[in-house]
């Protein structure tokens, strides 16, 4: 290279040129937007740490969920907050649980989007883990079974994708053989396959009022430290049926999002979880970074790294921009 007869300031001199050249665009194709979905009626209750996102009563999610269509973001992620909770999380696979009630209502209400289901039991266990717990351990096998009743009777309610977020060895194949067997074959499943012990959740335990009563997640969801395991956890879920794989949280784990593009032909979709939309706004609140632009980098480089879906508490910000 002779320099300076190559120079790339040559295809950065104007927007037009930069255009041209620009090797990764967001869409508002590649959104899902996650909805907090709580009992009552008229309740429309703002999120502390996750400004612009509410725990809403089913009346004002189906109005939420218009808007979010009208934006042209084509899925939606649904997380229900209970009435109840109990040792077993009954709530998660109740046929009239909030979940179940609130996909009724959008199918009647808003065709055309997509209702994609969180599948898992710590929203609606009084513990507050992903699984049965017996003597202070959280038990693998026994919570499959709820999990497989918990997919099913989203899929019944209507759901058009359920995807599974508990982290236990083998929910993916155990989910799919029921769906199937209920006659959901066309059901797709998205799974969280690979998901850290991470403390960016913090914001999101708030919203979905689950945090876990004792302990921690360390048992179950990943070590941030290991990155060869991911490709491990992803295959595993891949051989069992996996439709969509998910890397979570996305921005801290970038490394893993570009290894998982490298390694499979799947869809694969990222998380950027609550902890990186609240620090964002509270950047931004304090005048530290332009919050906009900062989300709109962050966006883009969980896109180029390799995602091809953002969940996102941005998506509907960042649809009106794009
Ligand atoms: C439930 C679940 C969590 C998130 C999505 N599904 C919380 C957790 O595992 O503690 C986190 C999402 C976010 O932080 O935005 N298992
Ligand atoms: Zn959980």
């Amino acid at each position: 290279m002779f320099f300076p007869r190559y120079r790339p300031r040559r295809l950065r001199a104007s927007a037009e040129i930069r255009r041209m050249v620009r090797e990764t665009r967001l869409s508002v194709d590649d959104f899902i937007y996650p909805l907090f979905v709580c009992p009552g009626e008229g309740v429309r209750r703002e999120i502390g740490s996750m400004p612009g996102n509410f725990q809403l009563s089913v009346d004002e999610l189906v109005k939420e969920a218009a808007e979010v269509k009208s934006l042209g973001i084509p899925a939606i992620i649904l997380f229900g907050i209970p009435e109840h909770k109990d040792e077993m999380g009954t709530g998660a696979y109740a046929d009239d649980g909030i979940v179940q009630r609130a996909i009724r209502a959008l199918k009647e209400t808003t065709g055309g989007l997509q209702v994609i289901t969180d599948v898992c039991l710590c929203e609606y266990t009084s513990h507050g883990h992903c699984g049965v717990v017996e003597d202070g351990r959280i038990l693998n096998d026994p919570t499959l079974d709820l999990l497989a009743r918990e997919a099913v009777s989203h899929a019944r309610a209507g759901a058009d994708m359920v995807a599974p977020s508990d982290m236990m060895d083998g929910r993916v194949e155990m989910i799919r053989d029921a769906l199937d067997e209920a006659g959901f074959d066309r059901t797709p499943i998205m799974a969280y396959a690979v998901k850290y012990a991470s403390a960016y959740y913090g914001p999101f335990r708030e919203a979905a009022e689950s945090p876990p009563q004792f302990g921690d997640r360390k048992s179950y969801q990943m070590d941030p430290a290991n990155a060869r395991e991911a490709i491990r956890e992803a295959e595993l879920d891949i051989q069992e049926g996996a439709d969509i794989i998910m890397v979570k949280p996305a921005l801290p784990y970038l490394d893993i999002i570009r290894l998982l593009r490298e390694e499979f032909d799947h869809p694969l979709a990222a998380y950027n979880v609550s902890g990186e939309f609240a620090m964002i706004k509270a950047a931004d609140r304090l005048g530290w970074v332009d919050g906009t632009a900062v989300m709109l980098e962050t966006l883009l480089a969980i896109k180029r790294a390799g995602a091809d879906l953002i969940l996102t508490y941005f998506a509907k910000e960042a649809a009106k921009l794009l």
